[in-house]
């Protein structure tokens, strides 16, 4: 019999990262992380900043090694990048000498060669993301949306099963990043694919999530996970629906109780 396998398992995962002569002092910036992610969701990560969110997604992504405990992507431990993984990093930028296409590309490149199924799979990519009749344009000839999006496409380019976003929205106004909101939803449901979002957005996290998990501030440990509990078709409809408050009030209330209870330490409340 086949064992249902779980798309992330991350086990008391904890990363220091090591300080550099007087000066830097090693940074505990992750302590004992459990979490499962089951196929098909849409995890959001939602947390103060500097508490470890990047850090975490590196892990899964094989960039960065945990100091202690393990990460496993489709029941395998992971070491390394992988195939599966797609990822938009928080800082990650297009090659400026690459057109659209070329950007989305890379990754394919970067696992073996860019077949016709590929290029086809980059063309429909771009359709859903809005970008069609863009792809032979240069980055410094888009919007900085449209950047973002081309980020998302080159992220989903090589068919990864497991698609890590880190704050892909950061930079955009609030009404732009409404639509991105709204088009990932699309593209998440279209394609089926398990995804992990870092967010400084509550709505945002609430909005897109089937789960949202609240880290606390650094060394980042899960504080709480929250369910919002609505239909995988996310709509703009939903923003002003009362549950859809509800669900942002008890994640603004737990993200601040963290706090309230860490200044009450320092202060001896
Ligand atoms: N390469 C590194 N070397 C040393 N310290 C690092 C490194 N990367 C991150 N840190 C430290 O680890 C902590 C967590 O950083 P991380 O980037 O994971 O935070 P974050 O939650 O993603 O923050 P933000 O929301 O601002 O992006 C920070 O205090 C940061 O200074
Ligand atoms: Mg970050």
């Amino acid at each position: 019999m086949a064992t249902a396998r779980h798309a992330v398992e991350l086990a008391g995962l904890r990363h220091v990262f090591p300080g550099r002569g007087r000066s830097v002092q090693a940074m505990e910036a992750v302590r004992n992380v459990d979490l499962t992610v089951e196929p098909g969701e849409f995890v959001s990560i939602v947390g103060p900043s500097g508490c470890g969110k990047s850090t975490i997604l590196k892990m899964i992504a094989g960039l960065l090694r945990p100091t202690e405990g393990g990460v496993r992507v489709w029941g395998e431990e992971v070491t390394g990048p992988r195939r599966e993984i797609g990822i938009a990093l928080q800082d990650a930028t297009l090659l400026p000498w690459r057109d659209v296409v070329g950007n989305c590309l890379l990754p394919v490149e970067l696992h073996g060669k860019v077949t016709d199924e590929a290029r086809e799979r980059v063309a429909g990519l771009l359709k859903r993301a809005g970008l069609a009749g863009f792809e032979t344009r240069r980055p410094k000839e888009l919007s900085g949306g449209m950047r973002q999006r081309v980020a998302i496409c080159r992220a989903l380019a090589d068919d990864p099963t497991l698609l890590l976003l880190d704050e892909p929205f950061g930079a955009l106004d609030a009404l732009t990043r409404e639509q991105m909101n709204i088009d990932l939803n699309r593209i998440w449901r279209e394609t089926g694919k398990t995804a992990i979002l870092i967010t400084h957005g509550i709505e945002e996290a609430v909005l897109l999530s089937t789960r949202v998990v609240l880290l606390s501030e650094r060394p980042g440990t899960i504080v709480d996970v929250i369910t919002p509990p609505f239909p995988p078709t996310r709509t703009r409809e939903l923003l002003s629906r009362p549950e859809f408050a509800e669900v942002c009030g008890q994640v603004r209330d737990r993200l601040f109780a963290g706090e309230r209870a860490a200044s009450a330490t320092e202060t001896g409340a």
